[in-house]
């Protein structure tokens, strides 16, 4: 008898116990995860929040945040090629969804196929399929996409303009005009950093000469770069450059963005980790102390770009890393990544109260607008063309020779297997 009272008394504790548990119980991996991303410093707060979940649903994982600095993964990019040519792959890696992803890791047959972790987890269902194409190929799915950036945003200070007495110009013939005056004043019309934020203000100017059905003309090899058409977008390119800061290389995107906020430059075209970096690191509120448009003559047209991360062949912890993809791919990971990084989340059921206003209109935006896909941040593009790309770019800023520009970028199409 006393014995059953006590074997009673044992379950009803162990009951109420379990009860006290958080409803996802700890998991009981251990050993290290190493994720591997370019998100550092100003960049890291929205990667740490995700790392949080992790730990708290993998208590006796060794996370290991490796980051590499410099925006857009110009460093980055290259530890992890060297990474991952000499068979020292991190657990998962940052990628952009895309060609970078597809064009670059998948074709060599570096990466897991991820098809069972998404059937798993229903990610079918809550991705957008187009999404979904962009990230796979008929042999899998490669990677988890953590968000939905857009490239093509114009920044300003709301005050600083009525200062100057300018108003956000929504052409470019707009922005020339409004240049002018800005220079009077001795104030920089555009911010500029180095020279990975010329291709994303390239990227920009080109989706506004060409438009975007022949934007993605150019990357079906449908218009070739020489031609007449890509002739214009360096041109156009060129002016635009006319109204940059001259120490733009020696800048980050930060020091660029900074500028705006300072008022020491009136704009910027950046893509909305800018809205991050103004809401969660300046503590700027979106739409008062810093607001936005399309860049010049893009209105109705979203140029987005999504990072996901992938699980490499040969991740030394493999299990840890499939943990830590459930989480990225999770409603929670990413209604608590995405607010914080300023983009949208790539799931179709996210909770729109969680986001800033800047937030929600990049969201309504998404839903209406004509999309089209990020050079700069590897949609369009594999690494081999966005290398060539970089060194026509540096060619260019030094010559602003656009018939040269244009030649040379369509030898690079041909070479990368771009152009038909
Ligand atoms: C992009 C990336 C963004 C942001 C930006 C600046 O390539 O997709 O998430 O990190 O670079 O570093």
């Amino acid at each position: 008898m006393k014995n059953s009272l006590a074997k009673l008394l044992f379950v009803v504790a162990a009951v109420a116990m379990l009860g006290a548990l958080p409803a996802q119980a700890a998991s009981n991996l251990s050993g290290d995860l190493e994720i591997f991303s370019w998100w550092a410093g100003d960049e890291g707060p929205a990667l740490e929040a995700l790392i949080d979940i992790y730990k708290k649903e993998n208590p006796n994982v060794n996370v290991i945040n490796a980051t590499v600095t410099g925006g857009s993964g110009v460093n980055a990019k290259s530890v992890l090629k060297t990474r991952m040519l000499g068979g020292n792959p991190p657990d998962s890696f940052q990628v952009h969804a895309g060609q970078e992803l597809i064009g670059t890791w998948v074709k060599a047959d570096r990466m897991e196929d991820l098809t069972p972790i998404f059937k798993a987890n229903g990610w079918m269902e809550a991705f957008p399929k187009g999404l979904i194409k962009l990230i796979g190929t008929d042999k899998g799915i490669w990677s988890v996409p953590v968000n939905i950036h857009r490239s093509n945003v114009m920044w300003f200070v709301p005050a600083n303009l009525k200062k100057w007495g300018v108003e956000a110009p929504k052409t470019w013939d707009e922005f020339f005009t409004v240049a002018e005056t800005l220079k009077a004043k001795g104030v920089v019309p555009l911010a500029l950093a180095q020279n990975w934020t010329a291709n994303h203000l390239w990227e920009s100017v080109a989706l506004a000469a060409l438009g975007a059905d022949k934007w993605d003309a150019l990357w079906s090899g449908d218009l070739a770069f020489d031609s007449a058409d890509g002739v214009k977008v360096w041109e156009l390119f060129g002016k635009v450059l006319k109204y940059t800061n001259s120490d733009a290389t020696s800048l980050s995107w930060q020091q660029a963005t900074d500028m705006v906020v300072d008022g020491r430059a009136a704009f910027n075209v950046m893509g909305d980790w800018a809205a991050g970096y103004m809401a969660t690191t300046k503590k700027l509120a979106p739409g008062s102390g810093f607001a936005w448009s399309a860049s010049p003559d893009t209105t109705g047209e979203f140029m987005f770009l999504a990072d996901s991360f992938g699980l490499p062949k040969g991740a030394p912890h493999r299990d840890n890393a499939v943990a830590w993809l459930k989480v990225l791919g999770s409603l929670e990971g990413s209604d608590t990544f995405n607010p914080i990084k300023g983009s949208i989340s790539a799931r179709l059921d996210s909770d729109l109260s969680k986001y800033n206003a800047y937030g929600q209109s990049a969201a309504a935006d998404f839903g209406k607008d004509r999309i089209v896909g990020s050079l700069a941040h590897g949609v369009t593009a594999n690494e081999g063309f966005m290398n060539d790309f970089a060194s026509v770019m540096e060619m260019f800023l030094k010559s602003r020779n656009a018939q040269a520009a244009a030649k040379a970028s369509q030898q690079i199409a041909v070479k990368n297997g771009i152009a038909k």
